[in-house]
């Protein structure tokens, strides 16, 4: 599966975006070491700090199937359907990510792809 398409699948997902406090829809598309992707998107909550990033939502429906392993995920994020800007994963998602990834673990985004300990280069863990 190509970058480009992990996107696509990305965008797909962040269809199924549940945000009608932000109106930012994000989705995100996870590779495990094997090869499956799991697929997810943002969930709001009216108690704001309940919601779940697009990120996050893919990680734990992957772990939550026993895959804890990953290699790349595709995130996009944006308004109107337009996902054209890069939507750099929030702190909690880089933390999850940290939790189960290496530090070359690549996050693709529209514009620009990152390996995570660019984005998180000194973290808390095990
Ligand atoms: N959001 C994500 O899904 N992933 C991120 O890494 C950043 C933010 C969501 C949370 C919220 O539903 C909306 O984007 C606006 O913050």
């Amino acid at each position: 599966m190509t970058d480009k398409e992990l996107l696509a699948l990305a965008e797909n997902a962040a269809a199924n975006s549940y945000s009608p406090y932000s109106h930012f829809a994000v989705g995100a598309a996870l590779v495990t070491t094997d090869g499956k992707i799991f697929t997810g998107c943002n969930i709001e909550n009216a108690s704001f700090s309940l919601t779940n990033c697009a990120e996050r939502t893919a990680i734990f429906k992957a772990v939550s199937e026993g895959y804890k392993s990953f290699t790349a995920i595709a995130v996009v994020g944006g308004r109107d359907g337009d996902f054209s800007k890069d939507c750099i994963p929030c702190g909690a998602c880089l933390q999850v990510m940290r939790e189960f990834c290496d530090s070359d673990f690549r996050i693709i985004l529209a514009e620009k792809t990152y390996r995570l300990e660019e984005l998180m280069p000194v973290s808390f863990g095990l």
